[in-house]
């Protein structure tokens, strides 16, 4: 193997053009074939990337001596198929997210990737971000307190998928998000979705999960609103922590106030009493640095000291266990589905 890891990225649609760009930058790793099913998308590849081969079928990458790893950037319905070929043929994948559309396949997809001695990741990019990292942080420290609440707001206009719904398409982040903040999964999942633009899928979602501690998550996504929102709120006795992803001077920000129950009153008054804190609110300095670079080195030195990456195939499959207690409470209207016991759900709509 040479000593750059070599990377075939399948699926150069809106998203993959950004790995060819931060992989091409990065020391560790060079991209030796680009393969998108379009020919006109391989147009486009081959007009801004001259120097890099393009082909149209996935099997051509995997047949190439140049290639130890691919990253496969094409819709959720397909990640399963191509991961499991990749890792057959013995390279080392990053997956975009969601993993697969079932649990089972998540499952499979880590056996194989064991078995095969391969680096399997899944690309839950958040985890990389030096201002959702700044917030675990936050969060961890003592002077937050408790965790109350977090929420977290993904709106835009589309981009509409055509083989998930906006839960299955945006609701990984923030997933991902809060399992990385509290490092834990939910314990059960509410939601609701609506289609609101006549869509045959979702377009719309409210969702609830429901942590140990009593600790709630709420994560509102949406295709059909014109207001972009791409935020994260945390709530605790003592902070609140806010995470704005469009705010490139103040990504994070923390209110030093909240409200918390004051124990020393409680024996003499025989109930509990509630003190609020008032206090400033700081803009920490976040060293900023790209999120997609830091996911793919990651998983560069992930394959070099032969170790799982941060954003395993472990945290890629709870995702896609909660997302199927998702669509298991969307078709219940709402009722609370447990997350664990959602192994074999129905295939996502
Ligand atoms: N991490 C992030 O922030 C982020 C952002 C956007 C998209 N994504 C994810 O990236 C993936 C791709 O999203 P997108 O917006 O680029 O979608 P897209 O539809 O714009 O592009 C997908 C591309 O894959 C190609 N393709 C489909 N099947 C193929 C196959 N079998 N072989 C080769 N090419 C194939 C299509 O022709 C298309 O060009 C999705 O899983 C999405 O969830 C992640």
């Amino acid at each position: 193997m040479s000593s750059k890891i070599r990377i075939g990225l399948i699926g150069y649609g809106y998203w993959g053009p950004n790995y060819v760009r931060a992989l091409s930058e990065l020391p560790g790793c060079s991209v030796t074939v680009i393969c998108d099913s379009q020919p006109e998308r391989l147009e486009r590849a081959a007009s801004r990337f001259p120097q890099i081969p393009v082909c149209e079928d996935a099997r051509e990458v995997l047949e190439r001596t140049d290639v130890d790893a691919v990253v496969i950037s094409t819709p959720a319905s397909t990640h399963y198929k191509l991961a499991r070929l990749a890792l057959e043929s013995g390279r080392h994948a990053i997956v975009e997210k969601p993993l697969a559309l079932e649990v089972e396949h998540c499952e499979e997809l880590g056996a194989l990737a064991d078995a095969k001695g391969r680096v399997l990741m899944v690309a839950h990019t958040f985890l990389y971000n030096p201002g959702i990292q700044k917030l675990r942080q936050c969060v961890k420290s003592s002077a937050f307190g408790q965790v109350y609440y977090l929420h977290s707001t993904r709106t835009n206009l589309g981009p509409i998928r055509h083989d998930v719904n906006a839960i299955w398409d945006l609701a990984p982040h923030d997933i991902s998000i809060f399992n990385y903040l509290l490092e834990e999964q939910p314990l059960w999942a509410s939601a609701i979705g609506s289609r609101a633009l006549g869509n045959s899928r979702e377009d719309v979602g409210f969702v609830t999960l429901g942590y140990a501690n009593d600790v709630i998550g709420n994560i509102h996504v949406s295709w059909a609103d014109p207001n972009k929102v791409r935020e994260v709120v945390v709530v605790g006795s003592r902070q609140r922590v806010v995470f704005d992803d469009l705010n490139d001077l103040e990504r994070v920000r923390i209110f030093e106030k909240g409200v918390s129950l004051s124990e020393t009153d409680a024996g003499t008054f025989g109930e509990f009493k509630l003190l609020v804190r008032d206090g400033d609110i700081i803009s920490p300095k976040i060293e900023f640095s790209e999120p997609l670079k830091n996911q793919a080195t990651d998983f560069i030195q992930a394959i070099s000291e032969n170790r799982k990456p941060v954003s395993d195939t472990l945290t890629g499959t709870h995702v896609v266990r909660t997302l199927k207690a998702i669509d298991a409470s969307m078709r219940e209207h709402g009722k609370a589905v447990e997350v664990a016991k959602c192994k074999v759900a129905s295939r996502s709509s």
